[in-house]
């Protein structure tokens, strides 16, 4: 299966749709660069980090609007270092992130001249978007926005009866009239702003619909035409259609104009991958948290262990997919250190192993049933991601010996020949490795992460 445009007449869309067979080769076009970095920064940070209890505080705890005031002033955070969290972010072997500009509180990082409710008015008097995106792009990585389209501070947005909104249940809220053209008029106009004033976005997501909220509600149409018009090379996420438990009408062989160009689950890695309805290739993203919260969450220590990201991104890749991974810096602007604990470890990881990751998809081949396999797929090479203990040479299922032109341990740097062990005989169509000289049936993997075999295949 191809990553990239699916140039193979078995993955080409099976649909005669004129209109479809275009939308879905200018989103595999589009997307390359994106396929091929496998691996992003996600960054939810706002005035929800100073009550520190996640960023859905204001909803699950119904705080009105009056009472967030006391966080929103009190979110001055003088020292906020970009510069290190994009060095986080390449330590890591990430190769783009994406900011929220925005998060469901409505209070913007970016200046507006639609609204007075953004950090380049109030306390910091700074406009965090750009110091990020400035940042980031001078470590030369690709950047993306986050936008909430869900706005909990606009008196025009539904309040009362609304899903999630913080006054849903508030009795005095029964009357509010939202005033949705109003609401789509403010909205588009910052979005606007983002897409005008602040260069080439590589990313934009969208964040979130759900019934009754969804697509026209949010004059998709115009927004997207308004977005890409602005901002050609720009990818889109899937929701301005769904939420992160949707798919929406990309993967269907009539996507909407709105239905953007990747699937985006949320902390979930799909268990058999993601694909169009009629099972041709859809570009994806996994978003998963570090602990179990995106916006900082002072209580949880819940930490997702190195050796699991690593895991959770070869996997995403083994099934064409890309894993966007979050941090929650604190008020202050500090990535919690638990944080940049994981990412470093992940990134020593990424050190020796990035070519198994980037420019990699699936290989096509059976699941092992010691860990995945990932192929690069310019130049063919095939990534045995070794993650259970095996008894002797590690079989290479799917791949017969005579196949094989050298594989190699990028762990150790070492070049391994094919195990000529008497125990393996038995099993002339499979290729197996041993890791030690001399062949010894118990052993230690050389990285309990992941031990990564590179197999170079013959022509
Ligand atoms: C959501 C949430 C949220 C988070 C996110 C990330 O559905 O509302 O707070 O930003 O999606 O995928």
């Amino acid at each position: 299966m191809s990553s990239s445009a699916p140039a193979s007449p078995t993955h080409a869309p099976t649909s005669s749709v004129a209109a479809f067979d275009a939308r879905y080769h200018e989103r595999f076009a589009r997307s390359q660069w994106w396929r091929d970095a496998r691996f992003g920064m996600f960054i939810h940070w706002g005035a929800y980090a100073v009550p520190a209890r996640g960023e859905w505080v204001r909803s699950i705890e119904r705080i009105s609007k009056e009472d967030y005031e006391a966080s929103i002033d009190a979110f001055t955070p003088d020292g906020v270092d970009f510069g290190a969290w994009a060095d986080l972010a390449k330590a890591a072997g990430m190769h783009y992130a994406v900011m929220t500009a925005k998060h469901h509180d409505g209070y913007a990082l970016f200046d507006s001249a639609v609204s007075d409710y953004t950090t380049a008015k109030r306390g910091p008097r700074r406009d965090f978007v750009r110091e990020y995106l400035d940042a980031f792009r001078s470590r030369g990585l690709k950047v993306g926005l986050y936008f909430s389209v869900i706005d909990w501070y606009r008196s025009d947005f539904p309040h009362f009866g609304d899903r999630q909104h913080p006054e849903r249940d508030n009795e005095d809220f029964r009357d509010h009239q939202p005033d949705l053209e109003s609401y789509r008029q403010f909205m588009h106009a910052q979005i606007r702003e983002l897409c005008a004033n602040y260069g080439r976005l590589d990313v934009m997501w969208f964040d979130f619909s759900y019934p009754g909220m969804t697509g026209e509600q949010w004059g998709a149409e115009e927004l997207v035409a308004m977005v890409r018009e602005l901002q050609p090379d720009i990818i889109l996420d899937n929701r301005l259609e769904v939420s992160g438990e949707g798919k929406g009408t990309i993967v269907t062989d009539h996507p909407s104009s709105y239905a953007g160009d990747f699937v985006s689950p949320e902390q979930i890695v799909p268990p058999t991958g993601m694909t169009c309805d009629d099972g041709t290739l859809v570009p994806w993203e996994s978003c998963l948290t570090l602990n179990n919260n995106w916006g900082f969450h002072a209580d949880d220590h819940d930490w997702k262990s190195s050796t699991t990201v690593v895991r959770q991104l070869v996997e995403c890749v083994a099934k064409n997919g890309n894993l966007l991974l979050n941090v929650g810096p604190d008020a202050e602007g500090t990535i919690p250190a638990e944080s940049q604990r994981i990412l470093r470890e992940v990134g020593e990881w990424m050190d020796v192993n990035a070519e198994s990751v980037r420019g990699c998809g699936s290989a096509d081949l059976p699941k092992p049933d010691w860990g995945w396999y990932t192929r690069n797929h310019a130049d063919g090479r095939v990534f045995a991601h070794v993650l259970e203990q095996p008894i002797g040479p590690v079989a290479l299922t799917g791949i017969a010996p005579a196949a094989v032109a050298g594989v190699r341990v990028p762990a150790t740097g070492e070049e391994r020949g094919l195990s000529k062990s008497w125990t393996t005989s038995n099993y002339p169509d499979v290729s197996f490795v041993s890791l030690r000289d001399p062949e010894e049936h118990t052993f230690p993997l050389p990285d309990p992460k992941d031990t990564v075999l590179e197999v170079r295949l013959k022509d």
